[in-house]
């Protein structure tokens, strides 16, 4: 029979995951809110938090496969909205790492003990937490 700890976490995995791959998804439509030369602006900081969600993703994906299980995605997502301006576009991208700084929070007294968990959800919480940082100074 297996562990009912162990399936809770599991589950966990599975919805940080679709955090993530969510947060990439917004990105991606972000993106495109942006126009002229905001858009030339943020091109960068998008193609790199971009290309880190979905690292962490992976990350998350391999976690779950070491644990014997098949990642499983479940994800409902509507991004909308018109035209937006750089200010505007990093709010949101606060909020989306926020978002995701919390959620590894939350997920780091599941995973103590677990040597290899507990030192990957931690480094994730310094990663997050330096992204914040850098949204914030962008917008004083
Ligand atoms: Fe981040």
């Amino acid at each position: 029979m297996k562990d009912p700890k162990r399936n809770e976490l599991v589950e966990e995995l599975h919805r940080l995951m679709a955090e993530e791959l969510e947060a990439f998804l917004r990105y991606f439509q972000l993106r495109y809110r942006l126009r002229g030369i905001d858009r030339l602006a943020a091109e960068s900081f998008f193609d790199k938090t971009m290309q880190e969600t979905l690292q962490h993703a992976e990350a998350i994906a391999t976690h779950i496969r070491v644990l014997g299980e098949t990642p499983k995605l479940s994800i409902k997502l509507e991004a909308g909205g018109g035209p937006v301006g750089l200010k505007g576009a990093l709010a949101d991208a606060l909020i989306f790492e926020q978002q995701a700084l919390d959620a590894y929070k939350d997920m780091l007294p599941r995973v103590e003990g677990d040597p290899g968990l507990e030192d990957f959800i931690r480094k994730q919480i310094a990663t997050e937490i330096e992204h914040v940082q850098e949204i914030t100074m962008l917008l004083e």
